[in-house]
């Protein structure tokens, strides 16, 4: 038995594949994995970019990645004899949303919008706007058709796959009974309240009581600005939405080898079935593998106990000041132990997962020593995912 293998490069070479899509749980190496990703296909020919979303600080700066200003930047280092090159950016979330609104609503109307409070508030803090930003972001670059691979990092969500939720979740935001309730006011100007019932005229009352005429006001403003081009911004949304369903992309559900990030694995998996994305298979990251010794974890750790009782037979808990004589020993067994055990214990996790998933493929990238900060490191990750062993 065991899991399918995951064959990236044959998902990379094939030119079909124009997008792709690496989420998981907070921490587990998404970026990483993005980043690896997008790199391999480049020095593999391909004219690929990769949209991260808060990279670490010297990733970033490995990348060429040092200003926010939400357009790709051609990543120096990267070897082009394939034909390939490597653009990155990092999503600016509030950039972004600013530009959709530029692009939807006329300039004064735009203009009143972005100066508008409730509008800063709801594109900084909205829950769910990073991950819908990803979203718009990877729309507008698949529609410039500028680069043949599009890889996408997601934004450490903790409710699994938040950013699939995220188009309509801000459509019923927008959709909403309150947004419903700040517009009619507006829109009825200052007659309103003779046309609407009492129970309406108590509710706007009672919300000018707490929050005060103004940010009523701005917010009738904003909710009444932002209707206009409410269409344009669903039909997008669900442009993208098809877009991640087709054929063209492969989402990659990264997990670490851990009881918690495996659950949440399932789930994304399940997740993704439900919403029939194509899922190209789980990456299991930062995987210790079993030392290639004779030596077992329960006869090390026999051996060890062993040590411990010559030594306390000796007596030598030191009263000439020398200490344990098997001590090290000893505890180097241990660790021995342990480093066989974690190999193990990962391995089953992975079973696990498996036998609950039997189709997905997996690719195991083992843990580095340090992490990941530069292109060479993103080489090695990329090897690793590349060089799956049957
Ligand atoms: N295979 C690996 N070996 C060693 N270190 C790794 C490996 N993969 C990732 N790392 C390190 O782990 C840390 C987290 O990785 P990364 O930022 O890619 O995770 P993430 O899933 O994007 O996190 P977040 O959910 O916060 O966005 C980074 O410091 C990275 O260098
Ligand atoms: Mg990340």
């Amino acid at each position: 038995m065991g899991a399918p293998k995951l064959d990236m490069d044959r998902i990379l070479d094939d030119r079909r594949t124009r997008i792709i899509v690496c989420c998981g749980s907070g921490g587990v190496g998404k970026t990483t994995a993005a980043a690896a990703i997008g790199l391999r296909a480049a020095e593999r020919g391909r004219q690929a970019c990769v949209l991260t979303v808060d990279p670490a600080r010297r990733l970033a700066q490995s990348m060429g990645l040092t200003s926010l200003d939400n357009t790709p930047r051609q990543v120096d280092g990267v070897d082009t004899s394939g034909g390939g090159s490597l653009h990155a950016m990092m999503l600016d979330m509030k950039r972004t949303f600013d530009e959709i609104v530029e692009a939807h609503a006329d300039p004064d109307r735009a203009a009143q919008i972005l100066a508008n409070p409730f509008y800063q508030s709801l594109s900084s803090s909205f829950a769910g706007t990073q991950e819908y930003m990803a979203m718009e972001k990877l729309g507008q670059l698949r529609h410039s058709d500028e680069w043949d691979l599009i890889v996408v990092d997601t934004p450490p969500s903790r409710s699994a796959l938040d950013f699939l939720d995220a188009p309509q979740r801000l459509g019923r935001f927008l959709d909403g009974k309150l947004i419903r309730l700040l517009t009619v006011p507006a829109k009825a100007g200052m007659s309103y309240m003779k046309v609407l019932n009492a129970g309406f005229a108590i509710m706007t009352s009672v919300l000018t009581k707490i929050l005060g005429a103004q940010v009523l006001k701005d917010a009738q403003t904003f909710v009444t600005a932002f209707d206009t081009m409410f269409g344009g911004f669903r039909e997008r949304a669900e442009w993208t939405y098809r877009l991640l369903q087709a054929p063209g992309t492969a989402f990659f559900v990264v997990a670490a080898p851990e009881p918690d990030a495996l659950r949440e694995a399932s789930y994304f998996v399940e997740r993704l079935d439900a919403e029939r994305m194509p899922l190209a298979g789980l990456i299991l990251n930062r995987v210790h593998v079993s030392p290639a010794a004779r030596l077992s974890a329960a006869r090390s750790l026999a051996a060890a106990e062993t040590l411990d009782t010559y030594d306390r037979s000796d007596g030598a808990d030191g009263a000439d000041g020398s200490g344990p004589r098997y001590g090290v020993a000893a505890a180097v067994l241990r660790m021995h132990a342990e480093r066989m055990n974690l190999g193990k214990r990962e391995r089953r996790l992975a079973e696990h997962f498996t036998s609950a998933h039997p189709a997905v493929p997996v690719a195991e990238v083992i843990a580095q020593p340090e992490d990941v900060h530069d292109l060479d490191g993103l080489r090695v990750i990329g090897t690793s995912l590349s060089q799956q062993r049957s």
